[in-house]
């Protein structure tokens, strides 16, 4: 763990320059709007230690796989979101000497990234080798209220010195991606321009041919004034600047303001594209940077009034909320059915930007709670519209008749994971898709969305597990060999006991969706059932399946097992590691790490997790008090998970302990790794501790039940939820917790164990 940054409840503050933790910076204070962002990298050169990253959303390339071993069935191709086209480049050349704060003396460096406007700023002085020294200070944008736009204002003051000064302006797609499998560039260049005042590339990516068109204009300016300033234009392969000579004047401000337009070709017709993109950067230039900068904020005010969580009395706590729900808020706005939130977003490679089963386990109930149904409902179109994929993708490895295995990590509904303890194994993924379907229908009661699209995707969904499970004469019963559960500290195990668990839940769901559907709809239910050539001795199967499936357990301990032959491994607990071996995955070999006891991340009590209702209190806790002393939590993922349980348990500290884990993660880089980027996905699960968790908010037979408790280092805590066509404010305070109507018709409310009738703008109180 480290403490990089101050606490603040609407900043994260750097102070002072590190450079041992640049990239790690970079990656927290990144910036996005959903269309597009970028890692915090400097505008100016910088020779130190970076991740330079630029992403468009959707923008993807397959990039060909690189395997140790080939393995039939594994993807030819990893799509990976991609480095794309910089427009941040201000680079500064003053007596011959460039501004790089790798080469020059810095001092009062800070960064700050203003959550609440969704501003990145930083301000420094630095000094030249011989002697010079300038005050800079840039502000930066990914405007929330223009998706393609993006905004700089970036001031040199020279401090101690008037001199001549060169300022390059530029775009630049010549790029590359740090995870490029060949040590390719995947972008060609279309279209370039630079003149006076302006520069336009337009790259293409290799093989998938999207385009996206990248330009800049500027305006600089002296105390309030235009300046002098002499242009040259330069161009070479994929890159185009200005080049622009100035005066320096000793203790007057020199302010640039740079504006882009990145425009794709997802958007755009791509003969269009370049027009597109000069109108809008001429819009900007009348706009200019404070009213942007004002209709970029007035978005943000929107969106926190949307899903701000406060917390009083807990600045550590508070930041960390707040950081989760910003990056998420800028990776994934839910206006484009298209995308999805990839485990890192905008802030690195790693991933791929790809969708996991992160989104359907964990971000979609954030979505749920805090924005209009149908942006959940977008994120299981999606999948609806990848099932056709799944199908061939589970035909790939032999499935055949509508079986689908929905892929591990995806862009474009195909599998691009390729290590075969993944790939081929780690199929509890297909469990959560199935699982969102039902946890979306639970919340807001659109069970249409069965007849729509759902049931289609859990008969395949279904009719993969049934062909993926065996009949085991010696226990007579079903089993499910060679699987990787979620917790990947574990490759090829047989019957992973929540593997088989949501398998068994999926064919039973899916049953009662058909019967569902049947009685609902015949007429659609017919024609699905036509196009899809189901046989109706199909459920039969499956009820068959689900009434015989092994479960590993150990009835002395009352617990759950989380596959066959656990109980051989030596059962140690973490706190027993010594602090070295920390992480694992940095430290142990693999062979190591598989033998060991020791729980990557949520497994048995994910299925806890998710199925809570089907267990009683008591076996919930035996399981965790047994599973939860050996997991090392080394996924971003789990946590949050047993944040949520412990505090169903009554455990507050530890429930306290597990979210400060989850919330402060990439804030306090508790797993070492958060220079590759933060744990966008993870972040949903920070929001569910403290909604799920502390405000214990569950939804039963369609109405909310919410039995919270305060952690004892907070006064109080608030939020906002969107439920069923209402809006309600809740406050927990340690007199109570308190419930409002704010929006829409009244609804019945379950506190504490005592149902209410809540109408518009009635508080109703119940002491904790
Ligand atoms: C976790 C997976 C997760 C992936 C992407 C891995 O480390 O074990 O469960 O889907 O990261 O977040």
């Amino acid at each position: 763990m480290k403490d990089c940054f101050k606490h603040h409840p609407w900043h994260i503050i750097e102070e002072g320059f590190n450079p041992h933790h640049n990239k790690i910076a970079e990656s927290v204070f990144s910036i996005g709007n959903g269309r597009m962002g970028q890692r915090a990298n400097f505008e100016e050169t910088y020779s130190g230690e970076t991740l330079q990253g630029s992403y468009v959303a959707g923008v993807y390339y397959p990039d060909k796989t690189r395997v140790g071993w080939w393995k039939n069935g594994y993807p030819e191709y990893f799509a990976k979101v991609l480095n794309a086209p910089s427009w941040i480049g201000i680079r500064v050349t003053v007596a011959g000497q460039e501004l790089d704060l790798a080469k020059c003396k810095v001092d009062q460096f800070k960064r700050v990234l203003d959550m609440q406007t969704g501003l990145l700023s930083r301000s420094f002085t630095a000094t030249f080798p011989d002697g010079k020294q300038v005050q800079i200070e840039s502000k930066r944008f990914c405007s929330m209220a223009k998706g393609e736009l993006g905004a700089i204002r970036y001031s040199i003051t020279p401090v101690n010195f008037s001199s001549p000064a060169s300022i390059l302006l530029d775009v630049d797609a010549d790029v590359r991606n740090m995870d490029s499998n060949y040590d390719e560039k995947f972008w060609d260049e279309v279209h370039k321009h630079s003149v006076e005042g302006e520069c336009i590339v337009t790259a293409q990516t290799k093989k998938t041919f999207f385009h996206v068109c990248t330009g800049i204009r500027y305006s600089i300016q002296e105390e309030g004034k235009e300046t002098d300033i002499k242009v040259t234009t330069g161009l070479r392969e994929k890159y185009a600047s200005n080049s622009v000579e100035l005066n320096l004047n000793q203790g007057k401000q020199l302010v640039i303001y740079k504006y882009a337009a990145v425009l794709s070709s997802e958007n755009h017709p791509k003969e269009k594209i370049v027009d597109h993109c000069k109108s809008l950067l001429e819009d900007t230039m009348t706009t200019g940077f404070d009213q942007l900068y004002a209709d970029h904020s007035k978005v943000w005010e929107h969106k926190w009034n949307e899903c701000d969580i406060t917390i009083d009395g807990d600045v550590a706590a508070q930041q960390g909320i707040r950081f989760n729900i910003f990056q998420l808020t800028q990776t994934y706005t839910g206006e484009d059915e298209r995308l999805n939130i990839g485990p890192k977003g905008f802030t690195g490679e790693k991933y791929g930007g790809s969708t996991y089963w992160d989104t359907e386990a964990y971000c979609l109930p954030f979505y749920l709670g805090t924005s209009e149904q149908k942006v959940a409902r977008n994120l299981l179109v999606y999948r609806y519209k990848h099932l056709a994929r799944a199908i061939e993708n589970a035909e790939k490895l032999g499935f055949k008749e509508g079986a689908a295995l929905y892929p591990m990590v995806t862009i474009n509904g195909e599998e691009c994971h390729n290590e075969w303890e993944i790939t081929f194994e780690e199929i509890h993924r297909n469990g959560a898709i199935a699982y969102a379907i039902f946890d979306y229908i639970r919340y807001t009661g659109d069970e249409e969305y069965l007849v729509d699209f759902g049931l289609e995707v859990l008969i395949g969904i279904s009719r993969f597990w049934a062909q993926r499970i065996n009949w085991s004469d010696d226990k007579k019963k079903f089993v499910m060999l060679g699987v990787t559960g979620p917790n990947e500290y574990e490759n090829n195990v047989n019957n992973n006991w929540y593997t088989n668990y949501i398998a068994t839940w999926t064919l039973n769901y899916t049953r009662q969706a058909i019967n569902y559907v049947k009685s609902k709809n015949p007429e659609k239910y017919k024609s699905l059932s036509g196009r899809i050539t189901f046989k109706e001795q199909e459920p039969l199967e499956w009820k068959k399946i689900a009434e015989n499936m092994y479960f590993p357990e150990d009835k002395s301990r009352g617990v759950y097992l989380q596959q066959d032959g656990f109980l051989d491994k030596q059962l140690l607990t973490v706190k027993e590691l010594r602090k070295e071996d920390r992480p694992l995955n940095q430290k142990w070999s693999w062979d190591r790490i598989l033998r060991s006891c020791f729980i990557k991340q949520a497994d048995v009590l994910q299925g806890l997790y998710f199925f809570e209702d089907h267990f009683d209190i008591d076996t919930i806790r035996r399981n965790f008090d047994f599973y939860e002393p050996m997991t090392v939590h080394e996924s971003s993922l789990s946590p949050c998970v047993h944040s949520i349980l412990a505090a169903r348990l009554g455990y507050e500290e530890k429930a306290y302990e597990m979210y400060l884990r989850t919330a402060r993660l990439d804030l306090d880089d508790y797993n070492n790794d958060t220079e590759d980027g933060c744990h966008i996905t993870s972040m949903a699960g920070t929001w569910l501790s403290v909604i799920k968790g502390f405000a214990g908010l569950r939804v039963k037979d369609g109405e909310l039940h919410l039995s919270p408790f305060i952690p004892k280092q907070w006064q109080s805590y608030s939020f906002r939820i969107e439920f069923r066509q209402r809006v309600l404010k809740i406050k927990v305070s340690r007199k109570g917790v308190e419930a409002i109507l704010m929006e829409g018709e009244s609804l019945s409310i379950n506190l504490r164990g005592k149902s209410y009738t809540l109408t518009t703008n009635q508080v109703i109180e119940e002491s904790l």
